[in-house]
């Protein structure tokens, strides 16, 4: 039997720590989450699809397969200077088990 379990992890936005707990596909993706929890405005403009980059990330902590980009993520990334592997778009994170115990911070840009 699969069990809901609770996941939990940190967003840290200017330098304030917002503990968040939830649950697996509780949002469409984290881009989802941060814009309605944290009412961010200009956040997530292209809906999701990793292409406006205004969901930008850094993140430490994150397991499994969630911690790999896709193709098109690298590609919106690079074009904004970003390379590092903790730097990603919010879009293209689900909301599973992964994230617990992780840090996400909203990157000022
Ligand atoms: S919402 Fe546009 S790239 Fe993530």
């Amino acid at each position: 039997m699969h069990m809901e379990k609770t996941i939990n992890f940190t967003v840290i936005e200017n330098g304030i720590q917002i503990p968040i707990a939830t649950r697996h596909g509780s949002y469409p993706s984290l881009m989802y989450l941060l814009k309605e929890e944290l009412q961010l405005e200009s956040f997530g403009e292209c809906g999701g699809v990793g292409r406006c980059a205004t969901c930008v990330v850094t993140t430490k902590g994150i397991s499994g397969n969630s911690a790999l980009k896709d193709r098109n993520e690298p590609v919106t990334l690079s074009k904004l200077g970003f390379h590092e592997a903790a730097i990603r778009l919010s879009c293209q994170i689900h909301i599973t088990a992964d994230l617990n115990g992780a840090e996400i911070r909203i990157l000022e840009l």
